[in-house]
């Protein structure tokens, strides 16, 4: 594989189309929106700087990075003659249903078709398409440049090249690929998110307060953050959507949302990105605050 496309330029689709290109991949970056377009190529531009000061990148390669990526407002102009499409547009069913069928459409036949969703069931997306078995799951970590995962999800009727050839791409671009199987959460979401959700709990509970819970996590457990914290990062709302999806797809009571997650997000708190979670961000400021709720 040589040619690749992203579908979506947001916080993913930067960093995923950054990762190929600064490994020789020719990539099609699309996105309906100009600007979207225009700030992923400042991302990433950015973020190249970012390993230059460190030592890691030189600026000749930096060059040769940026000059790999094009950048298109059709998906249709941006998955001719390409093998594989790396679909990372917003978390929306129909919208990826939509994606996936005009992807079908316009991509060569033995182009494979990979999505970057955190939630979404591979099958699902794989079913509107009339390859289903070119069509996995490559569910990218944020910030893709620096994290190593790749979880790999095999739809239920993905062959196996494909996997394998999907498997042999990850390694190629320097991540761990980990391959697991479609079903709710695939594995990093369905052990993720319950630990996030009983952290909240036992805050609910008043079993502890913020920075005990995190605390606790961080140095008993070597966690690199806590789960309130991490839960801000990733954002409530996302939390909330991704344990929605386990509470659905299994049917089991214990993936239910904790009702003080329900009312934080319907509050509007939806973390660091609007500015209060379970801590208090400030622009400019590194300090972890716990938010006056929570005293
Ligand atoms: N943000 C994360 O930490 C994270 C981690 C892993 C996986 N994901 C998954 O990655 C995907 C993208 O998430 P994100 O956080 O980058 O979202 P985002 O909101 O930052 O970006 C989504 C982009 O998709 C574009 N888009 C919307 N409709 C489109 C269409 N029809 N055609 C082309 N582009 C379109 C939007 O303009 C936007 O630029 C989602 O499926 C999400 O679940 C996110």
């Amino acid at each position: 594989m040589k040619n690749i496309s992203v579908i979506g330029a947001g916080t993913m689709g930067n960093g995923i189309a950054h990762v190929f290109a600064q490994n020789g991949f020719k990539v099609n970056l699309a996105d309906i929106s100009q600007a979207q377009l225009e700030k992923a190529l400042a991302t990433i531009s950015k973020n190249l700087d970012r390993q230059i000061a460190k030592g890691t990148l030189t600026e000749d390669s930096k060059q040769s990075t940026l000059d790999n990526i094009t950048t298109l407002t059709s998906i249709a102009e941006g998955v001719k003659n390409v093998e594989l499409v790396v679909e990372a547009a917003t978390e929306n069913l129909e919208l990826k249903l939509d994606i996936f069928r005009q992807l079908d459409e316009a991509a060569s036949g033995d182009c494979i078709l990979a999505t970057n969703t955190s939630s979404i069931s591979v099958t699902k997306i794989a079913a509107a398409t009339r390859r289903p078995q070119m069509v996995i799951g490559m569910h990218f970590m944020n910030p893709v440049p620096v994290m190593k995962l790749v979880e790999i999800i095999n739809g239920y009727a993905t062959s196996q090249e494909v996997t394998g050839k999907i498997v042999d791409l990850g390694k190629s671009l320097g991540k761990v690929p980990c391959v697991v199987n479609d079903y709710p959460g695939f594995i990093a979401n369905r052990v993720l998110m319950p630990m996030i959700n009983e952290a909240i709990y036992s805050l609910y509970e008043r079993v502890a307060g913020v920075e005990e819970i995190d605390t606790i996590m961080k140095l008993g457990m070597a966690h690199p953050m806590g789960p309130l914290q991490l839960a801000d990062f990733i954002g409530l709302d996302v939390c909330l959507s991704i344990l929605n999806v386990l509470y659905q797809g299994f049917g089991n009571q214990k993936y239910a949302p904790c009702p003080l997650l329900v009312n934080m997000v319907n509050a509007g708190y939806k973390g660091v990105k609007s500015g209060e979670g379970f801590y208090k961000y400030s622009a400019g400021s590194k300090d972890l605050l716990v938010s006056e709720r929570f005293k």
